[in-house]
């Protein structure tokens, strides 16, 4: 009998269609009821609608995977970042003060300012670079100031996935298109893929993860020039791609963005490695599967 409700807030996000499509394999469908909510549902920026919808599904757990993630855009829309990004995160955080809910929130590798040259564990000092990247901490501070401890922030990087709008796609039309491709070279992070991320949170919902900050991305240390150099073999070894174009590696200054991104975002995973006897993601055979899933445009 399905007697808990877990709730996916953004659930048609590249996350949210990730855990929808993963959920019936997962232990959890037998006695969970997923509720899977975007922001036609429940705009969450809304208290009074966040009050009233929750109280109406009682979940047991949230997965707030909800955002604004146009990092360029937030530049100029620092208030509609901050309203998704934090006062939406407030309002989760809430109402589940004094009930029996654990919510388990994204976050990102851009609450640090890239000028460590080793992986950012989560105890490391955040210092955002970007309007993004601040709103995105600013929840973080808002789950945890009023969390009593039981709430969960797994922070991630790079995301990628056969759904919506991502760098792996973007690199993939863009070598269809083009003779050439200039990618930037001088900022190194790690490449996640949303079905690796979703394995963790149905992982960390089963278990009951322990409250407090995690890092989770598939392991890789690389720049977006060698990541794009990756999707392309990988597409052409799987068809996706007929042929290779040079690529050209540019630096930061070359490729100007209304947002500063850090140079190194490197995310440190063995504590939740260690802590939730998870298997390490491998980021060549992650960056396999979802360009096979692009391939067979199974779901897009
Ligand atoms: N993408 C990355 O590279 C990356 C990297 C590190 C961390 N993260 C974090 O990972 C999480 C998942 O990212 P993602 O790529 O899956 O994001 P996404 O594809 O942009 O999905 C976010 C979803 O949230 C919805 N949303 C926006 N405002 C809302 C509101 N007021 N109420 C309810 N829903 C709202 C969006 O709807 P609209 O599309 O209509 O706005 C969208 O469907 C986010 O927390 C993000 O910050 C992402």
């Amino acid at each position: 009998m399905n007697n808990k409700t877990i709730l996916v807030t953004g659930a048609r996000g590249q996350l949210g269609k990730t855990l929808e499509h993963c959920w019936s394999a997962s232990g959890l469908a037998a006695d969970n009821e997923l509720v899977l909510y975007d922001i036609e549902e429940l705009d969450l920026t809304s208290s009074a609608e966040v009050q009233k919808q929750l109280n109406s599904i009682n979940p047991h757990a949230i997965v707030n995977t909800a955002a604004y993630t146009a990092v360029d855009q937030a530049e100029q829309e620092a208030n509609a970042a901050l309203a998704v990004n934090a006062t939406a995160v407030a309002n989760l955080a809430g109402w589940a003060a004094g009930r029996a809910c654990t919510i388990v929130h994204i976050s990102t590798d851009f609450v640090f300012d890239g000028k460590s040259n080793t992986p950012y564990t989560p105890e490391d000092s955040t210092a955002p670079l970007s309007v993004y990247g601040v709103s995105k901490r600013a929840g973080e501070v808002q789950l945890l100031s009023g969390s009593q401890d039981k709430h969960v922030i797994i922070r991630t990087s790079w995301l990628y996935s056969e759904y919506g709008k991502n760098f792996v796609k973007t690199m993939l039309q863009l070598m269809q298109d083009k003779d050439e491709l200039g990618v930037v070279a001088d900022q190194t992070g790690s490449p996640t893929s949303t079905h690796s991320l979703a394995g963790l949170v149905l992982q960390m919902l089963s278990q009951g993860a322990k409250s407090g900050i995690y890092h989770w991305t598939d392991g890789a240390s690389i720049s977006w020039y060698e990541f794009a150099g990756a999707i392309q073999a990988e597409g052409i070894r799987q068809g996706v791609l007929e042929t290779g174009i040079p690529l050209k590696p540019l630096t930061t200054a070359d490729h100007p963005t209304p947002a500063t991104r850090p140079a190194y975002s490197v995310l440190d995973r063995s504590k939740t490695l260690a802590g939730l006897q998870m298997d390490a993601s491998n980021w060549e055979q992650e960056l396999s599967r979802v360009i096979k899933r692009i391939a067979t445009s199974i779901e897009k």
